[in-house]
């Protein structure tokens, strides 16, 4: 099936409000496990000394999972849409134990124009995030670049995504699965983001033509793909 981009910002209110208030957190909780599998299989235990920094974090699903999970390290969500950082913050100001979330910091930007000199961006980034950002940017590059700016020796990248169904009879049927959960809104979401989505193989040739070989692709069952690696 060929690539339909969608916009990369979501700022619809409507939009922003049906994704904050599904409920995604088997998946959630599944990628924070993924991650901390992959720190301790290097050794990497994170501390106070650490910042993580969630790209396209929308209303903060994954950043706080992040937050209370290494509660020592700082904790930066960063995302375009300022309906969806709007959320994030309010989500993190109603939360019934705010102080959890004391380490845990917004910024609305687009991650093609994030500066390292950002006050916020204080340190290095030890662990780079993004959970279902990768198939909303348009060209590829630019997301690459963004991951190879903000990284150093020391960051370990971690990016997870929809892979794109091979024809569109798969992609409608994703789509009626997700209509049995979710609303309309959400489900005509999901569906622009399945078609939006990349191929295995384009990752992995953009990698290999690219000259990022610290950096691999795989699968994560035949729905998701993980970016995975250093820059
Ligand atoms: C599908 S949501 C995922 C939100 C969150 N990562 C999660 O897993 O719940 C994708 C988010 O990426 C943001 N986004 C897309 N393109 C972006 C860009 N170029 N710069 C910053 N944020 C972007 C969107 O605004 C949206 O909030």
């Amino acid at each position: 099936m060929e690539r339909i981009p969608e916009p990369e910002l979501m700022k619809k209110k409507e939009q922003v409000i049906s994704y904050d208030e599904a409920d995604f957190s088997e998946g959630e909780v599944n990628l924070i496990n993924q991650i901390n599998h992959y720190l301790l299989k290097r050794n990497i235990f994170l501390s106070e000394k650490d910042l993580i920094v969630d790209l396209g974090c929308g209303p903060g699903n994954i950043s706080e999972k992040l937050a209370v999970k290494w509660p020592n390290t700082e904790v930066v969500g960063i995302d375009g849409s300022k309906e969806m950082i709007l959320r994030a913050e309010r989500n993190k100001e109603i939360s019934t134990n705010k102080k959890q979330f004391k380490n845990l910091r917004y910024i609305c930007s687009d991650i093609k124009d994030i500066k390292l000199t950002n006050s916020f961006l204080n340190k290095k980034i030890s662990l780079l995030v993004s959970n279902s950002l990768i198939h909303h940017i348009t060209h590829l590059d630019d997301f690459f670049n963004t991951i190879r700016s903000l990284s150093c020796n020391i960051t370990i990248n971690f990016h997870k995504d929809l892979i794109r169904p091979l024809d569109e009879k798969s992609a409608l049927e994703l789509k009626a699965q997700c209509a049995t959960k979710y609303n309309e809104i959400l489900t005509n979401d999901f569906y622009a983001s399945l078609r939006a989505s990349y191929t295995l193989r384009e990752l992995k040739d953009f990698i290999l033509k690219n000259d990022l070989p610290s950096l691999d692709v795989f699968e994560d069952s035949d729905k998701y793909l993980i970016v995975y690696g250093n820059v």
